[in-house]
């Protein structure tokens, strides 16, 4: 299909032989504009998430000037449009409070101006969701153009990861086996260079399942961020959605169910982040495609992890590239996916990989030696994900094995519970803390409406106690997220959560927890009459959140298992162009 001019978007603002028309041509002449740059020519927005708070997205600004390029050059106009940047470590309380809030700026940015496509320009973790939910729901033709990881570091000669390093040289320095000096030298050592996290956290999950599901070009997720070729595949970005333009390459096409499985058979090959379990039903609400947890446990059944990147393995962003990342990836699972699918080149994603093949089959592996290997009494050890249900999590919860120790995969230990993520962390440490390495610890009231915004406490703190006695690894429960660089035996995202009276609710101190991966469940071994009774007792948390986004937030959050959208902002239902005048 080739559009005609007449049909482009924008020309509802710049043709118009009336008032209107006038002023909206005469505002572009203002800057500068002669009214042949940008009329009869499709009018890219390029949705830059740049700030000086997102050290992810550093570089933005100069891609922007890559995409702008490659736009004027295919005959488009490119319009750089700042959108809300989430730097995941800088924004408090958390990020994932905001997802929501980039969905909707994104999504009314594109409806309330003169754009023809868009070019989405960000990486760091809740961004990408964020960006392509609106990009879903307004549904013109839309491109994403990763940020790409940072560089590789070492310390000591060893490979250091961000995130997945700072938490295990921070438990070294709490029992004193890393001086100060070093902790400090460690701060600027570690992230050397602009870029999203250059560990298999949740940035990279999800921009390599976005480009699988077809939404960014071939092999652009794998690029370093200081790569010279980062800033060609901008280029190229710029050039391709002029083309998608014209061509009415819209995210309704590429958006199919079997697009969103292919998103999750790429995830289960990275091991990727379980904030993935949240996000990608958020996504696929915005598109009406049905996806829920059990295509999610389904799959890691049949796709093992074979991407060997902290914290399932043990190597880089960079050694995945040099490998020849996602498409290579690809390439090894493709009897798992839709090879048929439609994606932005115009071809099916069959044909953008054909030809690549892994180059290391130490960092790609091959599917016969996958990164963990699996014994037959735990075959979930080698898995990226296992969700999991029983009397504490009806709705479910998700666990992720190959970041986990498999001894406590299957666990029946004493509850341990904390009702608040302050309350832990001033108890987590005392010496008197009643806790050994069978202990279950806790943590409620840290969900979607009780975080509020599900911040990333799952990975509750191992007791000092306890890492003095060398032990690294218990079992941990919450109904919050993980951070996708993070590992440790953590039931996340139980659902639904405490705060809306989840029967994480209803747990205590002492009640035994019994964990059983091969089952799939999570039950709290209380008989149903007792916590009826508990029940009755329940209260409630009282919120202070009376006025402004948190109120709406609480207000409109759904579930983690349905993705944590906004009840009014799901659904696949079109919103109507607004009116001209
Ligand atoms: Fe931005 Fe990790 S903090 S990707
Ligand atoms: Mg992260």
């Amino acid at each position: 299909m080739h559009k005609k001019i007449q049909e482009l978007r924008s020309q509802r603002w710049f043709a118009s032989d009336d008032i209107r028309g006038f002023a909206h041509r005469q505002r572009m002449q203002q800057q500068g504009l002669a009214r042949e740059e940008f009329m009869g020519r499709p009018v890219i927005g390029i949705l830059n998430t740049w700030s000086d708070l997102s050290p992810c997205h550093a570089h933005l600004r100069d891609r922007a000037q890559a995409i702008k390029r490659g736009v004027l050059q295919a005959g488009g106009y490119p319009l750089e449009l700042p959108a809300m940047s989430l730097g995941e470590v800088m924004v408090k309380p958390t990020t994932m409070l905001y997802r929501n809030f980039l969905a909707m700026e994104a999504e009314e940015l594109m409806r309330s101006l003169p754009l023809d496509g868009v070019v989405l320009l960000g990486g760091c973790d809740k961004t990408t969701p964020g960006l392509v939910m609106g990009a879903t729901s307004m549904d013109i033709p839309a491109l994403f153009c990763p940020a790409g990881a940072m560089l590789n570091d070492r310390y000591q000669g060893q490979a250091v990861g961000a995130g997945t390093h700072t938490k295990k040289y921070w438990e070294q320095y709490s029992i004193g086996n890393i001086s100060q000096p070093e902790w400090i030298g460690l701060e600027a050592r570690m992230t050397r260079a602009p870029g999203t996290c250059n560990t298999m956290g949740t940035a990279s999950t999800m921009t390599s399942i976005v480009e699988a599901m077809g939404l960014a070009l071939p092999g652009s997720t794998s690029l370093p961020a200081m790569d010279a070729a980062h800033t060609r595949m901008a280029w190229a970005c710029g050039q391709r959605i002029v083309a998608m333009v014209w061509d009415d390459l819209r995210p309704s096409r590429i958006l199919t169910r079997n697009a969103f499985l292919n998103g999750v058979a790429a995830w289960m090959a990275l091991g990727g982040s379980t904030n993935a379990a949240v996000h990608l039903p958020a996504m696929a609400g915005r598109a009406g495609v049905a996806l829920t947890l059990d295509d999610f446990d389904i799959m890691a059944r049949q796709v093992p992890v074979l991407t060997n990147l902290f914290p399932s393995g043990n190597k880089l962003m960079e050694d995945f590239y040099y490998a020849g990342g996602l498409p290579a990836l690809l390439q090894r699972i493709r009897a798992h996916l839709s090879l048929d699918a439609l994606t932005c080149t115009g071809d099916t994603l069959g044909a953008n990989i054909e030809g690549h093949a892994s180059s290391d089959d130490e960092v790609i592996r091959p599917l016969d030696n996958p990164v963990i290997a699996t014994t037959s009494d735990c075959p979930e050890a080698g898995m990226a994900l296992a969700v999991l249900h029983g009397n504490l999590c009806p709705d479910g919860a998700v666990i992720k094995p190959s970041a986990a120790t498999p001894a406590l995969l299957r666990h029946t230990g004493r509850a341990l519970v904390f009702d608040s993520n302050a309350e832990m962390l001033a108890a987590v440490n005392d010496p008197d803390l009643d806790v050994d390495e069978n202990t279950v610890l806790v943590l409620r009231n840290g969900g979607p409406v009780g975080g509020p915004g599900m911040p990333e406490w799952g990975n509750l703190p191992i007791p000092k106690k306890l890492l003095k006695q060398g032990i690294r690894d218990i079992v941990r429960l919450s109904d919050s997220r993980m951070s996708g660089t993070h590992y440790g035996t953590c039931v996340l995202h139980i659902s639904p959560e405490s705060a809306v009276g989840g029967p994480l609710a209803l747990l205590q101190t002492g009640d035994q927890i019994r964990l059983d991966i091969s089952a799939r469940t999570l039950d709290v071994l209380v008989s149903d009459s007792e916590l009826a009774e508990r029940r009755k007792q329940w209260r409630a948390p009282e919120q202070p959140y009376k006025r402004g986004f948190t109120r709406i937030y609480q207000h409109e959050v759904t579930q983690a298992n349905h993705g944590c959208d906004f009840v009014s902002l799901e659904g696949a239902e079109k919103t109507p162009e607004p009116p001209i005048y």
